[in-house]
């Protein structure tokens, strides 16, 4: 901040604990904190396991130093992080910021993964810098320190921050948001990012005070001196109760915070990749986005966990997903969908000869779901890619090929690796997402949000049921000036329009699931047994068990089942098949009377009213789920597999919204 506005050292430490805690879903195994002890001696705090214990070590320390929280600053550059580890344990040392060395001379904070830190590790080594943790960060750091040092022997004693960071990152292969503070340029941060997210918000304080000024569609940086508090984040959720007004970092960019000003520059990465002096590269200055969310979106509600809020809020995200995009008006009117961000490339979707849809997790499972009707109603074969199996294998894809690309955060680091790929090939790349402004969103030629409101729990939900439904409009986008499919296409769209409707239903199940999750509290394994449309929801039926209740869990092809998995088959292991009404209803109904001539612990998910056809003698527990037109039925056949893993995973006693080991946006490979 600057000018005549002073916050006191407790503000500032409270703003920077509430953004980890907006952002700990995206990593929670340790957390580090940087604030000025005095305007040139930056103090560091750095802790293993979640944000709270980071905040109690903090606030300890404090009392043990004597440390003023009352002391007040017109200026003040603090940085903290949250992590998920990559390089190294969860441990104090490996936690950020990572540091020069003693004296905090260069502090770094850093989102993403240095591809070539070996090397640079190996030449920092060669000119007597020791290491102390086992991360790819510490090099940048030291890099600094080293770029600094040298610079100053060389008598260049007035080298700027903004030319180490710059020196620095021309070195630096891989991934990253990065934000620098040092102790030789007090009052001043620089973040600069490539490959992962990085957002500037900008708060008016002159605005808070008055109601009055704005910034409207003003360019940014502008020379008019407001007071402003700034904040640098990898996620807009830290930032929304600051403020709205952001501005969206671009790969290549730098931006160089000094007392409170604001300067932005262009960095050229490809003329500075090989030596060449510190030129001074373009600044930058755009018109600030505003943020179109809201505080109560992030926080729990009356709900106990993010998971179980998600869950429930399907029906309103499922609305949200659809509003004014279905076309449904009166007699006169043809049922139909519009997807503006589609509507200038339908056409050369038409004439591709394949579309190829990528995801990982839970984003591939949706694309999984949605294959079938897209092959229906497109007439165009449909081919799946898990993102860095494509990448892996450099599978062929064509110019004439459609590649969707299917992500809930936009930023996962193996599906953007894959979206590279594609446009070097040539295919028309689509983007489904739920972050407007995202690497996927930005870099793809076309695209649909798919507006689920943001998602917290690692284990995604909503977004699941958003995906599908999107996939769905788009098949019926693609499909839609083809008249045999008709009236296949009106039973669609009016099946969307009562979809939340009957999502609403199907939550009436959860005290149905929790008592079921009682049952299976202590089992070792649960699989899983779907097909077609739902050979899906078997996945991520599956896929829901295993990351938040910590169960081994398998999704299975039921036309798999004689090859392999029928031989685990005995009266131990619970087994849930989803038999719900469609083109394979028969095919399961034989499927379940195999299992159940083989003593199978059977939980069948049917239609309402299809109990008495799926019953095989007592043994079998049976879940009635509503019926929708077949394409969505996985929607509603998932939510009862959510609300057990939800319920599984509490009773189990572990962590709903931060499972072991996962984080919720993978930002490297
Ligand atoms: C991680 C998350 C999953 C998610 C996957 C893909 O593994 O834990 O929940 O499905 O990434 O993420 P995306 O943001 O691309 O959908």
């Amino acid at each position: 901040l600057n000018y005549n506005v002073t916050r006191e050292r407790r503000y500032i430490l409270e703003v920077l604990f509430n953004g980890l805690r907006r952002l700990e879903y995206r990593g929670y195994d340790s957390a580090g904190i940087s604030i000025d002890l005095n305007s040139n001696s930056p103090l560091v705090f750095r802790q293993e396991g979640n944000i709270e214990s980071l905040v109690k070590s903090v606030y300890h320390d404090v009392a043990a130093t004597d440390l003023n929280l009352e002391e007040s600053f017109s200026v003040h550059a603090g940085i903290s992080h949250t992590r998920w580890a990559t390089h190294g344990e969860p441990a104090p040392k490996n936690s950020h910021p990572q540091s020069s060395g003693a004296g905090n001379e260069f502090l770094v904070v850093h989102n993403g993964i240095i591809t070539n830190y070996e090397v640079l590790k190996e030449t920092l080594l060669r000119h007597g810098f020791t290491f102390e943790s086992e991360t790819d960060t510490e090099v940048i750091p030291k890099l600094a320190k080293f770029i600094f040092d040298n610079a100053n022997e060389e008598g260049d004693q007035s080298v700027t921050f903004s030319q180490v960071v710059l020196e620095v990152i021309r070195h630096l292969e891989g991934a990253y948001a990065l934000t620098f503070k040092s102790r030789h340029y007090p009052n001043e941060l620089i973040a600069c990012k490539r490959g992962s997210p990085l957002l500037l918000g900008v708060k008016d304080l002159e605005e808070e005070a008055s109601a009055g000024s704005s910034f409207g569609d003003a360019k940014f940086p502008s020379s008019n001196g407001q007071p402003k508090e700034l904040f640098l984040s990898s996620d807009a959720n830290a930032l929304v109760e600051h403020t709205k007004k952001v501005l969206v970092i671009e790969d290549g960019e730098v931006v160089h915070i000094k007392d409170g000003g604001v300067s932005i520059y262009k960095f050229d990465q490809a003329k500075n990749n090989h030596g060449g002096t510190l030129s001074r590269p373009a600044s930058v200055q755009r018109a600030l986005s505003i943020l179109k969310m809201e505080v109560e979106q992030i926080n729990k509600g009356k709900y106990e966990h993010y998971m179980q809020k998600e869950i429930h809020e399907q029906p309103e995200s499922l609305t949200t997903t659809m509003r004014g995009r279905l076309i449904r008006g009166g007699s006169c009117k043809a049922k139909t969908v519009l997807l503006g961000g589609l509507k200038d490339h339908l056409k050369t979707i038409r004439r591709s000869r394949r579309i190829v849809f990528v995801g990982c997790g839970t984003s591939y499972n949706a694309a999984l779901a949605a294959r079938s009707i897209v092959e229906e109603l497109s007439g165009i074969p449909v081919t799946m890619e898990i993102a860095s199996d494509l990448v892996d294998r450099q599978g062929p894809i064509y110019r004439e090929d459609t590649a969707v690309f299917v992500s809930q955060s936009g930023e996962t680091a193996d599906t953007l690796l894959a979206l590279e790929y594609a446009l070097e090939n040539g295919a028309l790349c689509v983007g489904i997402t739920n972050t407007v402004g995202s690497a996927i969103a930005r870099h793809t030629h076309c695209g649909v949000h798919i507006n689920a409101g943001c998602e917290i729990g690692v284990a995604s939900t909503k977004a699941y049921t958003s995906q599908i439904v999107v996939m769905a409009m788009l098949a019926l986008a693609i499909g839609a000036d083809t008249l045999s499919n008709q009236a296949r296409r009106e039973a669609i769209i009016d099946g969307l329009f009562y979809l939340p409707r009957k999502v609403k239903e199907v939550l009436k199940l959860d005290k149905e699931m929790k008592d079921l999750a009682k049952l299976l509290i202590a089992e070792q394994s649960l699989l899983v047994f779907g097909r077609g449309y739902n050979y899906a929801t078997a996945l991520e039926g599956a896929l829901k068990v295993k990351e938040v209740a910590l169960m081994h869990s398998e999704g299975i092809l039921a036309g798999e089942m004689k090859h392999g998995p029928l031989a685990l088959v005995d009266e131990n292991l619970p087994i849930v098949v989803i038999a719900t009404r469609d083109s394979c209803f028969s095919k399961q109904q034989s499927v379940i009377q195999q299992l159940h001539a083989r003593k199978g612990r059977l939980i069948v998910m049917c239609a309402e009213g299809d109990k008495a056809s799926v019953s095989v003698g007592g043994s079998s527990r049976v879940i009635e789920v509503p019926h929708v037109v077949d394409c969505l039925q996985p929607v509603i056949n998932v939510v009862p597999l959510q609300l057990l893993a939800y319920h599984l995973t509490v009773l189990r006693g572990y962590n709903v919204d931060q499972p072991r080991n996962l984080a919720k946006s993978v930002t490297t490979q």
